[in-house]
């Protein structure tokens, strides 16, 4: 992570986390060891109606996103996933979006100066007209800078909203690269045709997909391919699966009675799951809670046999 000028002269030192290190709780992100849960900073304001109260996010509500950010890195996570356009959620149960677009400042206020060993992963495409125009990405990626109070972003994904060729809006993102403004580079939302044009063009480190127990297996092949290329599998929507925008994690019976005979939280073994695809595959969870993010974390200390994977395999929620 490389601060900002002004944010330099302080440091902050991730404690040992939660649990002790262990074989395959970590991978490298760039060239950051990353653990393999994350922090997803979408739902920092809660589940919608706290959070949309006035519209914002009031006060309070960002002084309880700053503390859980701060237990975030206490507890040991060193990679956090956000964008300009966070926290937003699903509205009464539609699949509508709104965007509170607060938590880069909030990631700011909170974590900044950043530890050494610490990956701040944001993403571009999005905007409140549909996907930004290849022009306009050089804004937004200055925007984040700014908002996050660094000189370079450590990781910045080309969300990608129903392209047929990335390469015009990955290619410019590879400029800002070149330029010193972006350290890695990764892409959203692709398939499998997309990524290869990508690669083309600049290495890719990670790769963001919808994926869950659940969701069915559409993005098994470009999950499988990241592993054989080295690259982050990173999945959203791995607890809240088909309740997407509205969240929530839903309670299907195999999951719960998988869960009931491990002592262990339906969001435990969706998360468990999600590692066992491959080493490759980080999770991202995303929570206004301080206790689900703790539950969320021993999610790591959970195995499941073959043959409860195989049950999870076939979930549909
Ligand atoms: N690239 C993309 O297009 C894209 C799209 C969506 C999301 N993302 C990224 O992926 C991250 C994860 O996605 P997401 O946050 O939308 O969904 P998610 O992590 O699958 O699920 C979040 C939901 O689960 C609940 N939850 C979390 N932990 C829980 C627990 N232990 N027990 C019960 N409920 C729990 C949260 O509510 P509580 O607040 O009550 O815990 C929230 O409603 C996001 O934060 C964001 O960084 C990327």
């Amino acid at each position: 992570m490389q601060n900002s000028q002004e944010n330099a002269s302080l440091t902050i030192n991730l404690s040992p986390g939660i649990a002790e290190s262990k074989s395959g709780e970590f991978w490298t992100l760039g060239e950051v060891a990353v653990r393999r849960i994350g922090f997803g900073a979408k739902r920092l304001a809660g589940g919608g109606s706290d959070a949309g109260a006035d519209g914002a996010g009031g006060a309070d509500v960002q002084d309880r996103a700053i503390a859980l950010l701060r237990r975030v890195l206490e507890l040991g996570v060193n990679h956090i996933d956000t964008a300009a356009f966070y926290p937003s959620h699903g509205l009464a149960g539609e699949t509508r979006f709104e965007s509170l677009g607060w938590a880069n400042d909030v990631i700011r206020r909170a974590l900044a100066p950043y530890p050494e060993e610490f990956v701040l992963a944001t993403k571009v495409g999005p905007t409140d007209h549909g996907l930004a125009r290849p022009d306009e990405l050089r804004d937004l990626v200055e925007s984040d800078l700014r908002a996050l109070g660094v000189d370079s972003l450590d990781l910045v994904y080309l969300r990608q909203m129903g392209l047929d060729s990335i390469a015009e809006h990955f290619g410019v993102l590879a400029e800002l690269q070149a330029k010193g403004m972006i350290r890695h580079l990764g892409v959203s939302n692709v398939r499998v045709a997309q990524l290869h044009e990508a690669r083309e063009i600049a290495p890719v480190v990670a790769v963001q997909n919808r994926y869950s127990v659940g969701f069915g297996r559409v993005n098994d092949e470009i999950l499988q391919l990241c592993g054989e290329l080295g690259i982050a599998f990173i999945p959203f929507f791995t607890l809240t699966a088909e309740s997407r925008e509205a969240g929530g994690v839903p309670d299907s019976a195999p999951v719960q009675e998988i869960a009931d005979r491990h002592g262990a939280t339906v969001a435990q073994v969706r998360l468990a799951w999600t590692l066992s695809r491959g080493e490759h595959v980080l999770a991202i969870p995303g929570t206004s809670s301080a206790r689900h993010l703790e539950e969320n974390l021993r999610a790591g200390e959970l195995t499941l046999s073959a043959e409860e994977l195989a049950v999870l395999d076939a979930v549909v929620d």
